[in-house]
């Protein structure tokens, strides 16, 4: 059994000691965007310290906490506070919790995110659903290293890596409740800086419509594992150059929390229209 299975299965058994519910959708949600936990009936909270061998979350507006229970008729666990290659963790324990959410029997990974928008169509505060990624600037992968065939294939396919049915059910309902939700390719950076005008450009120039510093290598590996995925970015500012202006993090927070509402809306009625 490889190290990282151990790992995993450490935690599940802390965690299956603490709550015997078996999660079917996996939710990570992003910087400031923890509201829908609030919807989750009869939860547990476990803090990221009670299990073993997850990374400790440090980032302003992260909670860091496992949330198991119940949201309309989907067992579901969720991560309010993830993980960031930026703060000092490598990729493989940022997608640590990904492995251990699969373990625990989820089989739909809902992701969100605060993002930049390089789309000139897009506004501050507006939702975009992820179509797809680009994972290429991230300089690593959460793969690398050996593989454990038992946990996913060492070349694992990446095409359709975004659930194109759960994309239309995200869809229609942002329809239905009258919410805005562009659709775009979400690229993946290190950070912690913001990007540069230059950066912006070449982002836009490779077919970005959002940038963000997170998602990316979570979504690789729920893939790798046979998870399906949805991603929502909320558009915290806009990245346009010629049109920059200076980005603060409690402003992208503001807005984060401006358009949290209408994520949670959409997110806990994509939870409650899958059918699994
Ligand atoms: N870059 C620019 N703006 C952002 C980002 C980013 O990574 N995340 C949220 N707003």
């Amino acid at each position: 059994m490889s190290e990282l299975s151990q790992q995993i299965d450490q935690a599940v058994s802390k965690i299956r000691s603490i709550s015997k519910i078996v999660p079917e959708v996996a939710i990570i949600l992003g910087t400031g965007l923890g509201g829908l936990v609030k919807e989750i009936k009869n939860k547990v909270e476990i803090n990221y310290g009670e299990i073993p061998n997850f990374p400790l979350s440090t980032v302003e507006a992260h909670a860091g906490k496992l949330i198991i229970g119940e949201l309309g008729d989907k067992k579901v666990v969720a991560m309010q506070g993830r993980f960031h290659r930026y703060e000092g963790y490598d990729y493989r324990q940022v997608t640590f919790p990904v492995y251990v959410m699969k373990k625990l029997g989820a089989r739909i990974l809902m992701v969100s995110n605060a993002a930049g928008g390089l789309n000139k169509k897009y506004k501050a505060g507006e939702l975009m659903m992820i179509s797809d990624h680009n994972s290429l600037l991230l300089g690593s992968n959460p793969l690398a290293g050996p593989n454990d065939d038992k946990l996913g294939p060492r070349w694992p396919d990446m095409f359709q890596t975004y659930d194109a049915e759960l994309m239309k059910i995200a869809a229609k309902i942002a329809k239905k409740l009258g919410i805005k939700l562009h659709k775009g390719v979400y690229i993946g950076v290190l950070g912690p800086n913001l990007e540069t005008e230059a950066e912006y450009k070449f982002l836009i120039a490779i077919g970005g419509d959002a940038v963000g510093m997170s998602t990316v290598p979570e979504v690789i590996v729920a893939r790798y594992c046979g998870l399906r995925v949805l991603g929502i970015s909320v558009v915290t500012d806009m990245c346009i150059p010629g049109h920059l202006e200076i980005a603060n993090i409690e402003k992208i927070i503001g807005n984060a929390a401006r358009a949290e509402p209408d994520l949670t809306k959409i997110m806990s009625s994509v939870v409650r229209e899958i059918k699994l």
